[in-house]
């Protein structure tokens, strides 16, 4: 299938998991895609791996000029934008007791300063009837364990999507979430597990969830193309929850 021929879009995060997934689906569906994070040998792995002319460009979502410089390299190099993924994301899980400043901070300005200054500096260069896909999590709505500040800082992207679905309804761009329960991808590596406590964390979580499992990247992905894709076309400012029904429990 084409549904994304001819359209071009950014997707923050994408040179691993759920990022990269998307990344890849929205180039088997005609995207020209580019693609952002900060490791670069990452980066250029992802890019030969989506292929279909894939762009990846460096930076940290964090950084506020970084946003500002890929607006304007984005302009210049391709006019306009179809579709923003905000995906990228960070998450480390520690009791609220425990949280210092500077985990408080590292969460917040990925998470959520991230996302929207990235919306606030690619917004002018999406074309009108574009679509944006903002990455949160089941964590948001639903406790878990050590996840407090995490679960803020994804939060705060839902309340941010019902004001743009509103802001930007004159030029038709819909802003939707997406919030996916637990996704196998090496974000559990990065959440200060320790490697031998990673198949019971797993199993633990799994008990949780309906389906009996993990999520895969690619079953988001699925998510991310229907939300990006004209299909979706008279849905804006929902979250939707792709999450094996662990909402549920
Ligand atoms: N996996 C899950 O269970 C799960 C559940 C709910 C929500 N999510 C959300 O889904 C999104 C994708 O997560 P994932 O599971 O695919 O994790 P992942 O494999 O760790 O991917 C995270 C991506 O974000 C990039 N990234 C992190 N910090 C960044 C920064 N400051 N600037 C630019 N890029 C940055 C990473 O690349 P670099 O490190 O190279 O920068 C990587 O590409 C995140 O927003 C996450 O919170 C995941």
């Amino acid at each position: 299938m084409n549904r994304l021929q001819g359209k071009t879009a950014l997707i923050t995060g994408g040179n691993s998991g759920i990022g990269l997934a998307t990344a890849e689906r929205f180039a088997a569906e005609g995207a020209r895609v580019i693609v952002t994070a900060r490791r670069q040998s990452v980066l250029d792995a992802a890019v030969r791996r989506i292929g279909h002319g894939a762009i990846g460009i460096r930076g940290d979502v964090a950084d506020i000029e970084h946003h500002a410089a890929l607006a304007d390299e984005l302009r210049e190099r391709f006019g306009a934008l179809d579709i923003y993924v905000a995906n990228a994301g960070v998450n480390t899980i520690t009791p609220s007791a425990q949280v210092t400043p500077e985990e408080f901070d590292a969460q917040f300005n990925v998470n959520a300063r991230g996302v929207f200054f990235g919306v606030q500096h690619v917004a002018p260069i999406i074309r009108d009837g574009g679509s944006m896909v903002l990455i949160s999590s089941l964590a948001a709505t639903r406790a878990l364990d050590g996840h407090a500040v995490y679960a803020g800082s994804k939060a705060a992207i839902r309340a941010f999507a019902r004001h743009w679905a509103l802001e930007f309804k004159a030029r038709r761009i819909r802003v939707n979430v997406l919030s996916p329960g637990p996704v196998d991808t090496s974000i559990l590596e990065k959440m200060g597990i320790p490697e031998a406590d990673r198949p019971g964390f797993v199993k633990a979580m799994a008990g949780m969830i309906p389906a009996g499992r993990f999520g895969e990247a690619d079953e988001l992905a699925l998510a991310a193309l229907y939300l990006a894709s004209d299909e979706s076309r008279f849905v804006n400012g929902i979250e939707l929850l792709v999450d094996g029904g662990m909402s549920l429990n």
